[in-house]
């Protein structure tokens, strides 16, 4: 059986987690959620006070970026991975609106960029990886023999994320959610390095409409096809 990188790139909030996950769980492969490394450097640089009033001391943060030691812990309680910033659980903290509103100014620095992707390279050097984020199947492994492009409409995002947070963070108001998610999408579609943007050979999944069991077997279909 060969052992694939599948590359799944696509828009804030439109479910790439999730739908990686569930592949790697049918194939038992390994699952990298990227956009949780570049979370991990936002917060390292909160941690730091390198972020002030929204400004970010890049200077600072790149000749840090040494100290920052990410990974990925299965934990049984939860059964999922969770992710770890020098030793410490972050998972939770990593997804509040804090660290969301400054992901991506800090993913738009190319030294912040250059460090991690050099490290994805290396956690999918044998294969049998899935890997979400924006720039796997453009930059990370052009090479990836599934490389999928999600998307769907900015209020459909909203909606979700918003349904998502509301236990967690109950002041926050789906408005705050709508603008956050434009922005992101702005941001990461127009910085001057690795933009997001559709792989030329990547299958585009517009998941507006569909619920997330068509979008799974869809997505599996297209996987299988690629196995044999
Ligand atoms: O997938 P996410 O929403 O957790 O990602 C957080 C931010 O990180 C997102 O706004 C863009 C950035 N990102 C990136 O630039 N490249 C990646 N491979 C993954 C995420």
């Amino acid at each position: 059986m060969k052992k694939l990188i599948i590359a799944i790139d696509g828009h804030s909030s439109c479910g790439k987690s999730t739908v990686a996950k569930q592949i790697a769980a049918q194939l038992n492969y390994a699952y990298v959620d990227t956009g949780a490394m570049y979370r991990c450097v936002t917060l390292f640089a909160f941690q730091n006070f390198f972020i002030n009033e929204n400004k970010i001391d890049e200077e600072k943060l790149i000749t840090r970026l040494n100290e920052i030691d990410i990974d990925f812990r299965y934990s049984a309680e939860n059964q999922r991975n969770e992710t770890y910033l020098n030793g410490t659980n972050v998972e939770n903290e990593i997804r509040s609106l804090k660290i969301s509103e400054m992901v991506s100014p800090i993913a738009k620095i190319k030294e912040v960029r250059a460090f991690l992707v050099q490290q994805q390279k290396k956690m999918g050097e044998k294969g049998a990886i899935v890997m979400d984020g924006r720039d796997i199947g453009t930059v990370v492994f052009p090479n990836a023999n599934v490389k999928i492009f999600m998307t769907a409409s900015v209020q459909i995002r909203a909606e979700r994320r918003f349904k998502e947070l509301k236990t967690s963070t109950p002041d926050v108001s789906f408005a705050e959610i709508f603008k956050n998610i434009e922005q992101r999408d702005f941001i990461d579609s127009n910085r001057a390095e690795s933009p997001l943007r559709q792989a030329d050979d990547a299958i585009v999944l517009d998941n507006s409409f569909l619920t997330p069991q068509e979008q799974l077997d869809w997505i599996m279909e297209k996987i299988k096809n690629k196995m044999v």
